[in-house]
């Protein structure tokens, strides 16, 4: 793994006139905000989310709209070649708006910077608005994990190469 796994490695993210860059420990009560609005159920909490602020081999991307309010965040790590997506939310009332899309392509630029050559993430067997996501950014179902979450909510584990590594499209 390469040492260039700081959040100094992700300039913020023109989009428009909305960004998507990495989180600072200020951000905190912000994205707690999105985390509460967001999930039920199972909620990470501010310290879960505090601990990947600035952590090294971490990064929190948050997606602002033109007036610089958070709409959605999410959290990355790289470990050697392998990237995983551990959390993604978006303001409810911003979804299906690409925010989640954004968010995702940016955490894999992140990996991709970071050295990473394949991404994996666990999503919800019963998460639709996710998993339809994922599979329209070309991850692929890899495994199932029986009551991953809780006894009858099970996981899907996802896979995709990271965009310009090594075997990009093949792994
Ligand atoms: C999953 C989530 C992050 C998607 O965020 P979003 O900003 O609404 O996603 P986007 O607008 O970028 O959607 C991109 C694509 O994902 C799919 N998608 C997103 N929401 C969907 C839904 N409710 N139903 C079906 N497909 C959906 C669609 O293919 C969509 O493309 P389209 O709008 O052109 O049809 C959001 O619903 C969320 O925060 N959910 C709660 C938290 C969560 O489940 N996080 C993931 C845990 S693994």
């Amino acid at each position: 793994m390469t040492d260039r796994v700081g959040a100094d490695l992700m300039p913020p993210t023109e989009l428009g006139a909305v960004r998507v860059e990495p989180a600072r420990p200020g951000d905190l009560a912000q994205i707690m905000t999105l985390e509460r609005a967001g999930f039920s159920g199972r909620l990470w909490s501010p310290t879960a989310w505090a601990e990947e602020i600035g952590r090294l081999g971490h990064i929190v991307l948050v997606g602002r709209d033109a007036a610089g309010q958070p709409v959605g965040a999410t959290a990355w790590s790289v470990v050697a070649e392998v990237a995983e997506l551990l959390r993604l939310v978006v303001d409810p009332a911003q979804r299906r708006r690409g925010w989640g899309r954004r968010l995702v392509e940016a955490g894999l630029e992140w990996a991709a910077q970071a050295g990473a050559e394949v991404a994996f993430l666990e999503v919800a067997e019963d998460n639709q608005p996710a998993s339809r996501l994922y599979l329209d950014l070309n991850f692929s179902v890899i495994d199932r994990r029986r009551d991953y979450y809780t006894p009858g909510q099970h996981a899907i584990v996802m896979r995709r190469a990271v965009p310009g590594a090594l075997g990009d499209g093949h792994v």
